[in-house]
């Protein structure tokens, strides 16, 4: 094993894999609420780089539904962090942000998509992570839309299981 590029180690709580405790929430005021898991990957080869991927899937039929997957960045000496996310949605997105205690609020800062993507039309992303006391993980993820101003998209919380 490479050890940790010490750049990162403000974040070494977030590496390994996360997998959801109970089903997430998925709401928007446009849709039906739904359920889904997800499993997140964190890893990293020694660079000042975290790798990874987030595979969600449909809770009752266990069907693959969304994916992301990129890299994240911290500024050195810094709270300044930064993802680098591709989604398979046909979205690419830099968000950006400050890690407080172990919690990482995030904002997109950059953001572009193919051409044949369907409407809406994502704006604007904000997601939070926070490591909690109880040692699980949680995010909730708000979004705006070309036609719905930032309302909460998702929310679940993770437990360790690697
Ligand atoms: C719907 C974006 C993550 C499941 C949507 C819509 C958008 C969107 C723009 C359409 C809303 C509307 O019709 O007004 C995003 C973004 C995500 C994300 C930007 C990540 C940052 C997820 C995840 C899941 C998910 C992790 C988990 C399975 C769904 C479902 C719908 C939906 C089931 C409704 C049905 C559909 O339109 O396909 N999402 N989403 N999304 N999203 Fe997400």
């Amino acid at each position: 094993t490479v050890e940790l590029n010490p750049v990162l180690l403000p974040l070494d709580w977030l590496l390994g894999t996360w997998e959801s405790d109970e089903p997430g929430e998925g709401c928007f005021p446009t849709i039906q609420p739904f359920r889904y898991t997800e499993i997140l990957h964190f890893s990293h080869v020694g660079q000042p780089v975290i790798n990874f991927t987030f595979s969600a899937f449909q809770a009752e039929t266990k069907k693959p539904l969304h994916r992301e997957c990129g890299f994240i960045r911290m500024q050195p000496g810094t709270n300044r962090v930064a993802f680098i996310i591709a989604q398979n949605s046909g979205l690419v997105e830099i968000e950006e942000g400050e890690l407080t205690d172990k919690q990482l609020d995030l904002q997109t800062s950059s953001l572009a998509r193919i051409s044949f993507a369907k409407e809406p039309h994502v704006q604007q992303i904000h997601r939070v992570f926070q490591l909690r006391a109880d040692g699980k993980l949680e995010q909730t993820v708000s979004m705006a839309t070309n036609n719905q101003p930032l309302m909460q998209h998702l929310h679940i919380t993770y437990r360790r299981s690697s």
